[in-house]
């Protein structure tokens, strides 16, 4: 904040460690603010929920115009694959092509996929708890957070461990990183991008491989699933699966293990809220949804504007850009009672962390059920579990994505 008047500025280092007093003035001064970088920046829960359900006014536009912002107009987009890879996925398409594609990957992601993936996501907590009980400490975020949702996303595909190698997952991880890189709205280093191509032609070429044996050989599995959707227009091509089959990788790694690791230092900064969750660990749902709230791992999203429109007070004219923060529009004291108390058994309205709209959260169910499991497991597992708060450490590489780098835990051995 310069001179006390609130600046967004996503390279400031002190935000990527606490954005939450920005917020609070953003919110307070100019809750739609323009940003000197060339998009509108909206804090408050109200202008966030709008862009977000507003379909009429605010959709995702042209991609190829979007990432000509950063490169210039001579920049051919499409020749890249990483590029070609993120214009394809359908969180960055508007209707109608959303509609289809999205259509068709929840007849394979259904709720009962979900509900029948619990016995696995526990298994998978289990060992995972297993493999570090006995130490009596572990590296939070590389040794729970990150190889839990990994795991999972694995079993929903249904990747066997020969299949999810480490090829595979080192490609997928750089695919997700790649998608970071439009979310931020900012141009790839040259070798970075080269490396994302490769990693995205390698990637197709995998799936490909994986449709292909389902078909011979299905499986109660999504690969399958997805092979065996159809709407009136026919089934989606290998093509489109492995761009979703990725895209859902991508989209639902880093924000669960960053749920997981903000979870457990919220619930160690307000000690007592662990107590309670040891105390009752069914409040493990309520406590997930709270940190969903408390500390959002994806800070916000980004629309085009389809006309000119009002926004609060302001008018964003046809083709800006608008970054909605969740994340601001989570803490707005309008909307919530003591925002930035962590309280897992606040009630009232929902946070904006999974987004809205035609855009909704495709996986929030999954996501839902793996905070549930994971913080039950832990709870119930480890309730002496003492977290070294001092040890957190926020990822400094961007801004949309809060999470840990490192987090602390320790317990007596078991
Ligand atoms: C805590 C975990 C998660 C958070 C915070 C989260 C958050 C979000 C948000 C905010 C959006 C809307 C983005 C926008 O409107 O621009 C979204 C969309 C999406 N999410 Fe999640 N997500 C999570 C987990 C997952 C999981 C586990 C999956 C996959 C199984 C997933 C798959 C998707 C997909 C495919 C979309 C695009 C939907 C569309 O465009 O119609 N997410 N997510």
């Amino acid at each position: 904040m310069a001179n006390d008047r609130a600046i967004f500025d996503p390279t400031d280092p002190q935000l990527k460690l606490d954005p939450y007093p920005l917020f609070k003035a953003l919110r307070e001064q100019d809750p739609v603010h323009f940003s000197e970088l060339g998009f509108w920046v909206a804090t408050r829960y109200d202008d966030v929920r709008t862009v977000l359900m507003d379909r009429e006014n605010f959709g995702q536009g042209d991609f190829i115009r979007n990432i000509q912002l950063f490169y210039g107009p001579d920049f051919d987009v499409l020749s890249h694959s990483a590029y070609r890879w993120l214009s394809e996925i359908f969180l960055y398409q508007d209707p109608p092509r959303h509609t289809r594609v999205r259509g068709l990957v929840t007849q394979a992601l259904t709720a009962r996929r979900v509900a029948e993936m619990r016995p696995r996501v526990q298994a998978i907590a289990d060992r995972l708890l297993d493999a570090v009980i006995g130490s009596g400490e572990m590296e939070v975020i590389h040794q729970f957070a990150y190889r839990f949702p990994t795991l999972v996303m694995c079993d929903m595909l249904g990747l066997s461990p020969q299949e999810a190698s480490d090829d595979v997952l080192a490609a997928l991880n750089q695919a997700i990183a790649d998608s970071f890189i439009v979310f931020e709205m900012r141009a790839f280093e040259p070798d970075v991008l080269a490396l994302a191509n490769s990693q995205i032609d390698f990637l197709e070429e995998f799936f490909g491989k994986i449709f292909a044996a389902r078909r011979i050989e299905p499986r109660d599995d999504l690969a399958t699933g997805l092979c065996n959707a159809c709407d009136e227009n026919g089934p989606l091509t290998d093509h489109e699966m492995a761009t979703v089959a990725i895209g859902l990788f991508g989209a639902g790694f880093e924000t669960t293990a960053h749920m997981i690791g903000n979870g457990l230092l919220s619930l160690h900064k307000f000690p007592d809220q662990w107590a309670k969750l040891v105390a009752d660990p069914t409040l493990a749902a309520s406590a997930s949804e709270e940190i969903l709230r408390y500390e959002s791992s994806l800070v916000g999203t980004n629309r085009t504007a389809f006309k000119d429109v009002t926004l609060g007070d302001k008018t964003i004219h046809a083709g800006e850009r608008v970054l909605t923060l969740v994340a601001a529009g989570n803490r707005d004291p309008e909307i919530f009672d003591a925002p930035d108390i962590f309280d897992i058994e606040r009630k009232g309205p929902r946070h904006l962390s999974f987004g809205g709209g035609i855009h909704f959260c495709v996986g929030a169910e999954l996501a839902r059920l793996e905070g549930e499991i994971a913080f039950t497991t832990l709870a119930k597992r480890l309730p002496g579990l003492k977290v070294d708060v001092a040890s957190a450490r926020w990822r400094q590489d961007g801004f949309m994505f809060r999470g840990l780098t490192a987090l602390s835990a320790s317990w007596q051995p078991l």
